[in-house]
């Protein structure tokens, strides 16, 4: 059975008693969220942040992330969530401040131990609620298409506390109608489509996505301000 089936109380607690439910879908997460690390349950024999974070997978944005962020002036980043660092690690960063933040304990410690310096730091977070630190840009790759509408929707919210100008996320730019999942599944994301309804992004990196047999080669990663978002 799928690992977020397996938590599906804990969301429907989350309905029937708000404040209960918002304990009960923190925990959910990080439940969710440490098994799949635990288990490598997305099957990547080089990055257990799953077959989207292998070198194959990146290389068209790991050329472009940098010209992206100079263009806009992008002094520091918010790798939010960072993962394994599989492939960011490979990004040349020099000048910019990164900040790596996951809800996974080992995972942030053996960030902290492998590639932690003066410029590159790690440390655990929940995207969803709690204070980020903050940054010029948050880039979210890989992690909405997992979240429910709810903590989606909580998330952005959360960004757009944290003081951050920019929002560099995935999305998928192919016309196909958005659904909710239970955290810790997977579907594309529209994100300007409904319920997300983003404005036209500031820039769009596609990423030559040849994952799930090339189902999805749309999938790329948009550029907003993180003001111009709609509150949904
Ligand atoms: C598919 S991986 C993508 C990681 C990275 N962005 C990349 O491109 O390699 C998704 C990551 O999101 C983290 N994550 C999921 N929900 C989170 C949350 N609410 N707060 C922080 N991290 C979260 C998971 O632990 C996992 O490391």
């Amino acid at each position: 059975m799928p690992i977020a089936r397996r938590y599906r109380l804990a969301a429907g607690l989350a309905r029937l008693f708000p404040a209960l439910g918002r304990w009960a879908a923190a925990r959910r997460r990080f439940r969710v969220f440490s098994e799949i690390f635990q288990t490598n349950f997305w099957g990547s024999p080089t990055s257990v942040s799953g077959p989207g974070s292998e070198l194959g997978q990146t290389a068209m944005i790991r050329e472009a992330i940098p010209a992206l962020l100079a263009a806009h002036g992008v002094g520091s980043i918010l790798d939010a969530p960072c993962g394994d660092f599989n492939w960011m690690q490979h990004v040349p960063l020099t000048g910019i401040h990164y900040t790596g933040v996951d809800i996974v304990p080992a995972l942030i410690a053996r960030n902290r131990a492998s590639y932690g310096s003066a410029d590159r730091t790690f440390v655990l977070g929940d995207i969803v609620e709690g204070a980020l630190p903050t940054a010029d840009l948050i880039f979210c790759r890989d992690c909405l298409v997992h979240l429910s509408y709810d903590e989606t929707r909580r998330a952005l919210d959360n960004f757009r506390r944290s003081g951050a100008t920019w929002l560099l996320t995935t999305t998928f730019t192919s016309t196909r109608a958005n659904h909710d999942i239970v955290t810790g599944d997977w579907r594309p994301t529209m994100l300007q489509q409904a319920p997300y309804g983003f404005p036209e992004p500031v820039a769009l990196i596609n990423e030559g996505c040849t994952e799930f047999d090339g189902r999805y080669p749309d999938k790329s990663l948009g550029l907003w301000r993180l003001a111009d978002l709609p509150t949904w």
